[in-house]
């Protein structure tokens, strides 16, 4: 499908990703406690947590009546960008769910958030808070930043239409016609679309700095009395490391290292079968557990749709007309 002849933008990158949960204190003693995250702000039911990279905060957890994807939000450069994303929008007659402006929460800066034709939010975002990288000297077991947010998607190529012709993503692989792994930057992917039977979140993975820190985490959950519910393994595509976990709100956090950097000027994107050696080219990882495939397929997520008002009626994808579910 056509939905945009140019990019409304450029991407610099993945900052962080907004999740809506039950009980998101729970949560967040588990992310930062366990899992290696640092709170930077809380109010009465959000919080803000960091990894140890130069982002505000990587992982944004909110009350909400069941798990959900509050939104993912990508660097651009500069407010002109924002403004002139927003300009575009408008005129592709994609929905707004804010106008630019300065952003008055935790991480400031200046923002605009569009609506994805699934009802996602995307948030596109520039000027936002520094923080000082607070890597650690040794090798304690913290993820870095957010590699990548793999999302349930009714259709796999409209999904990925948008996001390539809107946001200017390239897609760096597919998985059969089951999975498309997208990156805006040399990153192989920070996004992966993967088609299901509902638009949901299927699980988001940290970047640990090596694949000594990917293993000292998985380690460090076991002392925990956490076991892996699929990992540790190595994909083929995007060629990272991978442990799955689930949180304490059933949703899925993965551990990841070493994922391919992409040149852009030599990159061919290719098809993979999924057959069990490509999915895990090491063998250790084994299948995953009931438990880890129910919370990827996770819970149907209409997001935003109810709040705009899209200029064109087709917009907006539904998952019940095409997959029968209601
Ligand atoms: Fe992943």
């Amino acid at each position: 499908m056509l939905y945009a002849e140019n990019p409304v933008c450029r991407l610099r990158g993945l900052r962080s990703v907004t999740l809506g949960t039950p009980d998101p204190s729970i949560s967040k003693d588990f992310y930062t406690e366990v899992w290696g995250l640092s709170a930077v702000d809380e109010d009465t039911d959000r919080f803000w947590l960091r990894g140890t990279g130069e982002e505000h905060h990587i992982l944004k957890l909110e009350s909400a009546p069941r798990n959900a994807m509050g939104g993912v939000t990508f660097a651009v450069d500069t407010p002109r960008d924002v403004d002139d994303a927003a300009r575009s929008l408008e005129a592709l007659g994609i929905p707004l769910l804010r106008e630019p402006g300065v952003h008055d929460e935790a991480s400031g800066g200046y923002s605009l958030a569009l609506v994805d034709p699934e009802g996602r939010a995307v948030e596109l975002s520039a000027n936002v808070h520094a923080v000082v990288n607070h890597e650690p000297a040794g090798r304690r077991a913290l993820p870095r930043k957010l590699a990548h947010v793999v999302l349930n998607t009714v259709d796999i190529d409209r999904a990925t239409d948008f996001y390539t012709q809107v946001l200017g993503m390239r897609v760096s692989d597919w998985s059969e016609h089951q999975m498309a792994f997208l990156r805006c930057n040399s990153e192989h992917h920070v996004i992966a679309f993967n088609q299901a039977p509902w638009t949901s979140i299927n699980h988001v993975a940290y970047e640990m700095p090596s694949i000594d820190h990917f293993m000292r985490g998985i380690g460090n959950l076991k002392v925990h009395g956490i076991e892996p519910q699929w990992g540790p393994g190595r994909h083929g595509p995007g060629d990272n490391t991978f442990s799955y976990f689930t949180d304490p709100g059933q949703l899925v956090c993965e551990y990841t290292s070493e994922v391919i950097q992409v040149d852009e000027d030599a990159w061919m994107c290719r098809t993979w079968k999924r057959t069990p050696e490509l999915s895990d080219q090491w063998r250790t990882a084994g299948p995953p557990t009931t438990t880890v495939r129910s919370a990827m397929a996770g819970i149907e997520d209409s997001g935003f749709r109810h709040l705009v008002e899209p200029a064109r009626e087709d917009y907006f994808l539904s998952g019940a007309s095409l997959s029968g579910v209601s």
